[in-house]
């Protein structure tokens, strides 16, 4: 018997395999039985919810004994916009992989919503991650695509329509100060618009929840302005915004939430 293949199974079938595996690990898959395309292409974008998001007494220590993280306790509210801090290996980026279920706390419980991680798996897990945005330090955009093509494709892959996408798309370039560079390759652009690209790749599908991995790390002083002040325009608009730095400069000039990661450790810096 032959299968049924869904119309967004035969564009990602279709895909050539590099652009495949960054699709792939921008969608983040947990296993390799998992689906990498959650919903059929019919399905309607998703609705933005009301997220608030709670660590609880999560901790986290890699297979090789590495400890991350160590009994973290964390509530965020809807609408909240917090810095994490921390040195170099203190535990930053694997709070934000357990909050997208890229990683699993190895006991504790990680809250999204109304929906414990814990247990998801599957077509589950994917479909709380198409309401979660993350933008990456080293921005992972597609080097063969155009900046409208690298912020459209993951709508397009998950079964927008053309008319859809358009409808998102110029907003979202206009909004991180893109559109005139719609056309150019990523290697046409400087670190600080790559940034840009990758923040409007994250917010076009209105998630309500945003996660930033060091956005302005490979950034000057500058461009990390603009990319904090990008951030608080979406926080401004509702969107939960969580966001890892090292820049104290940057954590200063906002009164924004921080917590402290020193070792796996959390502590409250400023509520
Ligand atoms: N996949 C992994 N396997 C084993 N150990 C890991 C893995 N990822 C991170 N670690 C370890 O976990 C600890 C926390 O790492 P993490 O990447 O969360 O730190 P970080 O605060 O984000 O650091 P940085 O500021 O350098 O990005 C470190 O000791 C690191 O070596
Ligand atoms: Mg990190």
């Amino acid at each position: 018997m032959v299968a049924a293949v869904t119309p967004t199974e035969n564009r990602y079938e279709r895909l050539p395999d590099d652009v495949r595996s960054l699709l792939n690990s921008r969608l983040q898959m947990i296993s390799p039985g998992d689906n990498p395309l959650p919903p059929p292409a019919t399905a309607k974008p998703p609705k933005a919810q009301p997220v608030t998001v709670s660590l609880r007494n999560v901790s986290k220590t890699y297979d090789n004994g590495s400890r991350a993280l160590v009994n973290v306790n964390l509530n965020i509210g809807k609408g909240d916009f917090l810095f994490v801090t921390g040195p170099s290996g203190s535990g930053k980026s694997t709070l934000l992989k357990l909050l997208y279920g890229q990683e699993r706390p190895c006991s504790g419980e990680v809250v999204i919503g109304d929906q414990s991680l814990t247990r998801l798996r599957g077509n589950r897990l994917a479909m709380v991650r198409r309401r979660i945005g993350i933008v990456f330090q080293d921005y992972k955009l597609i080097p063969r695509r155009t900046v409208a093509e690298n912020v459209a494709f993951v709508l397009w892959a998950q079964g927008y329509t053309r008319k859809e996408i358009h409808r998102r798309l110029w907003p979202t370039l206009k909004m991180v100060g893109l559109q005139d560079k719609a056309k150019c390759f990523p290697d046409q652009l400087s670190g600080g618009e790559q940034q840009r690209v990758s923040i409007a790749r994250a917010v076009v599908g209105t998630p309500p929840l945003l996660l930033a991995d060091e956005p302005t790390g490979n950034l000057d002083s500058e461009n990390s302005l603009q990319v904090v002040k990008i951030l608080k325009k979406l926080n401004s608009i509702g969107i939960t915004v969580i966001v890892t730095t090292h820049n104290e400069h940057l954590v200063r000039l906002s009164n924004h939430p921080v917590v402290q990661l020193r070792n796996g450790y959390l502590r409250h810096l400023r509520q």
